[in-house]
């Protein structure tokens, strides 16, 4: 059984990777990453400057399986991940550097810094929905434009998007054209679906504090979502584009559920913040046993095979 795979002809080991967001902030963390089955190091979404972040509390448990959260970019500012990725290539996986510019400079500014640095995949997070005053990018799509034209200047390493879910195909028709058009490696989709709110009835009020208590969802409720978006961009980028799927991976079956849609490789978040390194092992456990039921023998072999009613 091969469940080795590659995101924009970088191996991976496996299919299963963390996303950026939780617990990948701090050099300890991320070393925790490094030894444990992930089988990449994905570190969190870095800005030019270190930022505490949004007031507390700022994330909160939704049912069983999901989550809400306004971190607002705590990270230790770029500088930090660079020396990171150098450090962490130690551990023998790929290293994915994320960036967030709040202007499309500083977007520029950060792709090249960390063209000169230990990691092997850049993705930019064109999707934070987080920062008071400040667009999703991904929303915009003239504002993408400039930006794609600006971060993919300067070639050597592989350049990704993290993109926010798209609900109407005339949006997932714009964004692979321009996909395609820049010449983008990879995408990751999806991220946090933002601006949701939850209530709690009983203390009348919201569950987190910044901004009037809207936040990010993620977890299993978003799960149908990032299908959809990685089934669409899947039949969109004819397999010219690696594809990480994002949002609601709780398990094996679920991994395989974003193979069959078209994903190269998974990210996981919400079950990563909530369970732990242990995630990595019994999600690739589990994957390996639908592809045994299956009949598959690799996850080329399964990738994009959904059936059609
Ligand atoms: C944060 C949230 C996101 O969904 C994201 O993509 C980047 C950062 C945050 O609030 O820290």
């Amino acid at each position: 059984m091969i469940t080795s795979t590659e995101i924009a002809g970088i191996p991976l080991s496996s299919y299963i990777c963390n996303a950026s967001g939780p617990k990948c902030t701090t050099y300890e963390e991320l070393a925790e990453l490094g030894r444990s089955k992930s089988s990449a190091i994905v570190m969190k979404t870095c800005t030019i400057l270190p930022r505490e972040g949004n007031p507390e509390p700022r994330l909160a448990r939704v049912g069983k399986n999901s989550l809400i959260q306004s971190m607002g970019l705590p990270n230790l500012g770029y500088e930090k991940y660079i020396e990171f990725s150098k450090k962490l290539k130690k551990y023998g996986k790929p290293v994915v550097a994320s960036v967030a510019g709040f202007t499309l400079d500083e977007y520029a500014t950060l792709a090249h810094a960390f063209q000169k640095s230990g990691a092997d995949l850049i993705e930019i997070n064109a999707s934070c929905p987080n920062i008071k005053g400040k667009p999703q990018i991904g929303y915009d799509f003239g504002q993408m434009r400039n930006l794609l034209s600006l971060v993919c200047e300067h070639g050597g390493k592989p350049i990704g998007l993290k993109l926010p879910p798209y609900f109407d195909p005339v949006h997932w028709d714009i964004m692979s054209e321009l996909i395609l058009e820049y010449n983008i490696s990879f995408i990751s989709c999806i991220n946090s679906i933002g601006n949701t709110l939850v209530i709690d009835p009983w203390k009348r009020s919201t569950v987190i504090k910044p901004k009037k208590g809207l936040g990010g969802l993620s977890g299993t409720t978003i799960k149908p979502i990032a299908l959809a978006n990685v089934q669409a961009f899947y039949e969109r980028l004819i397999g010219s584009v690696s594809i990480f799927g994002v949002g609601g991976i709780m398990n094996g079956i679920d991994a395989f559920e974003f193979l069959l849609a078209g994903a190269d490789a998974v990210q996981i978040g919400t079950a990563f913040e909530i369970e732990g390194t242990s995630c990595f092992g019994y999600m690739e456990a589990g994957l390996r046993t639908m592809l045994e039921y299956h009949d598959f023998s690799s996850i080329k072999e399964a990738k994009g095979k959904l059936n059609y009613l």
